[in-house]
This record gives structure tokens, sequence and C-alpha cells, in this order.
């Protein structure tokens, strides 16, 4: 079963973010090697578990894929990979989860399914949407790759836990999401909100 995001993005983040698409590209590639560094330490925390180490092992071989996609481009355009910078919204669905958290690793699995669930989400609103040919081409090319690790992720929550806890925990972090989302500043990054974006207009 699939589920959707609660808070759907207006198309008008894309006219926003695309003012400063290095910065953009930047961000996406620090996800990029985050999401791939993820993979391998929790994949190192369950090194007995054969079937889960093969899994991650794939999602984190993509990951670093993606990331020297995004970081060829942006060096290719003059760019940087700017400091590693925090990020608002990982933080705050990893602190507002953690009130409510029963399990460690449901809860882990869920949140990387939800961030790249609001990934593909972005994905498809800027291969739609941006003006740069070039970059739509990117995004189009990624979308793919993460709702398959979107799925993997449910997957492996629904293989873990009995349906019940599975569903309902599902249910819930999908509801935090959204208040996240819907909470967060605009920023020139890939899970910005859009507050305060209006004097940006
Ligand atoms: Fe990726
Ligand atoms: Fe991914």
């Amino acid at each position: 079963m699939s589920r959707a995001l609660e808070y759907a993005t207006p198309p008008e983040w894309v006219r926003l973010v695309e003012r400063r698409p290095l910065e953009l590209l930047s961000d996406h590639a620090h996800n990029e090697l985050k999401a791939a560094s993820t993979a391998q330490a929790w994949l190192l925390k369950r090194p007995e578990a054969s079937a889960l180490v093969v899994r991650l092992a794939r999602v984190a071989a993509e990951e670093t894929e993606h990331f020297d996609r995004v970081v060829r481009l942006l060096y290719g355009r003059g760019g940087a990979l700017l400091p590693l910078d925090t990020n608002p919204y990982a933080d705050a669905l990893l602190a507002r989860s953690a009130a409510t958290r029963k399990d460690r690793f449901l809860d882990r699995m869920v949140v990387a399914a939800l961030i790249e669930a609001r990934s593909c989400e972005r994905f498809e609103l800027l291969a739609a949407h941006l003006a740069d040919a070039e970059l739509r081409a990117l995004y189009a090319g990624l979308v793919e790759s993460e709702q398959g690790h979107r799925a993997l992720f449910l997957d492996l929550v629904r293989e873990h836990f009995e349906p019940a806890v599975a569903e309902a925990r599902i249910a819930e972090l999908f509801r935090l999401e959204g208040e996240v989302m819907a909470a967060l500043p605009f920023a020139y990054r890939m899970h910005s909100g859009l507050v305060g974006a209006e004097a940006l207009a």
C-alpha cells in the first residue's frame, strides 16, 4: 500500500528555488551523500541480517551514484559543494518523532521512507516546472530510483513489524511530516518549506 504525503508542495516552490540553482544542487548533493552514508551505517548495525545488508548496500551504491551525477553537474556549472549545514527538515522529523518513539528501527525506516517520498515529490515538481532543461532532465532521471527507495523502506517496516504496529506508526509519522513541512521556512534547499517566501515573490 502506498501512502500520499499530507502536505502538497505548490509548484511556486520551483519558481523560488530555481533562482539559485547552484545552492539547490549543493544541498541536493549533500542529501545524496548523507543517504548513502546512512544506508551504510544501518547495514553495519545489523550485519547478521543478510537480506537487509544486500538491500541497504544497493541503496548506498545508488545514492553514491546520484551524488556523483549531481556534484559533476554542480562543478560543470562552476559551482562548489558548500560546507555541510544543519538540515532543519530532517532534524525536525527526528526530534519530533523521538517524542513518541517506541522502536528506533521502526522510526528510522519510516523516516527514511518519508525523506525519500518528499525527495520524489520535489524531483517530480522540478522535472515538470524548471525552466532549465538540463536540470529538468537530471530530476526526471532520478525519480524512479528514489521511488524504489521509498518502497523499500516501507517494505522493511512491514516485514519487521506486525501490520497494526507498522501501519499505525506509518500513519502517525506521515501526519507529523506534513506538519513539519507546513511549518518550515523557505531556503534554497531541496527540503525547504515556504514559510516566509511571500517576501521573495
Ligand atoms: Fe538518491
Ligand atoms: Fe534515495
